[in-house]
C-alpha cells in the first residue's frame, strides 16, 4: 500500500485522483474477501470522479458531522452518497426507533453492499441520484426531511446536476431543517448561500483529505 500514501492526491480547488499502476490489481486479487474499505477503494479506481475519495470518511469527520443533529427531533433523514455506509451505520445507531433514513446512491456495487450490510427496517436504500430527493420522499409517502447529509463530490459534477441537487434539497427540507454538506473544496458554498442564505463552515483536519463542513438551515 506504499503507493496509496505516496502522492495519490493533489489538493486544490478541485481534487484530481491519479491512477497508480499496480494498485488496482492488488484490490482485484483481494476481491473475494473484501470488506467495506476494499469495496470502496475498488470502486474509486473504476470511477474516481463519481467517488471523489479513495477511502471512506474518518471517524473524526463522521462525529463532527453528526454532532449537528438533534436526534430527539429527527424523524426523516436523507443521506446522499452513502458509499459503503460509513456514516449511515452511525446514523442508524443514533436515530430514534421511529425515524427513517433514506440513502441515495448511484453506484451499483454500493447499493448492493448497503442492502446486504444493513438489516434495519428504518433504512431505505434508493438507487437514484440525490437530485431526485423530492420525488422519492413523495413516492415513499414521507413528509419533508429534517436533515439532509451530503458527501457527494459537488466539485466533480456538472453545473446543472449541482444546481438540481441543491434546489431539490432546499425544497425537500422542512422549515428549520438542515442541509449538512462535507466537501474537500469550497466550490459548492456559493450555491448553498444562494438558496439557504447564511452558511456556517466547520473544518475537520483528521480526515484524508481534510474536509470542510457546511451547515445550512432552511429559513
Ligand atoms: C466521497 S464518497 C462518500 C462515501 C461515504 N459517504 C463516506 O463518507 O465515506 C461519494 C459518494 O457519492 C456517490 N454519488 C456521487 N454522485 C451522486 C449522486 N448524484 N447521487 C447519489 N450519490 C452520488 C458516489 O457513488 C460515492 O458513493
Amino acid at each position: 500500500m506504499k503507493a496509496a500514501s505516496s502522492g495519490l492526491y493533489r489538493l486544490g480547488s478541485e481534487i484530481e485522483a491519479e491512477w497508480v499502476s499496480g494498485v488496482p490489481s492488488v484490490f482485484e486479487r483481494a476481491e473475494k474477501s473484501e470488506g467495506p474499505a476494499l469495496v470502496f477503494a475498488r470502486n474509486f479506481f473504476k470511477n474516481p470522479r463519481m467517488l471523489g475519495s479513495l477511502i471512506p470518511s474518518s471517524r473524526f469527520l463522521v462525529n463532527q458531522l453528526l454532532r449537528n443533529i438533534n436526534w430527539e427531533q429527527a424523524r426523516v433523514i436523507v443521506e446522499y452518497g452513502p458509499g459503503v455506509g460509513t456514516i449511515s451505520g452511525d446514523i442508524l445507531k443514533r436515530m430514534r426507533p421511529d425515524a427513517t433514513l433514506v440513502v441515495f446512491e448511484i453506484n451499483d456495487d454500493f447499493v448492493h453492499h448497503l442492502t446486504t450490510r444493513f438489516n434495519d427496517p428504518r433504512l431505505r436504500v434508493v438507487h437514484r441520484s440525490a437530485a431526485d430527493v423530492r420525488a422519492v420522499l413523495s413516492e415513499l409517502g414521507l413528509g419533508p426531511a429534517d436533515y439532509a447529509i451530503s458527501g457527494i463530490p459537488f466539485s466533480m459534477m456538472s453545473e446543472s446536476d449541482r444546481q438540481a441537487v441543491v434546489t431539490n434539497t432546499h425544497a425537500a427540507l422542512r422549515t428549520g431543517g438542515s442541509f449538512l454538506v462535507y466537501q474537500f473544496s469550497s466550490r459548492v458554498r456559493s450555491y448553498l448561500e444562494e438558496l439557504f442564505g447564511q452558511v456556517r463552515q466547520q473544518f475537520e483536519l483528521r480526515n484524508i483529505l481534510p474536509a470542510r463542513l457546511f451547515h445550512c438551515v432552511k429559513r
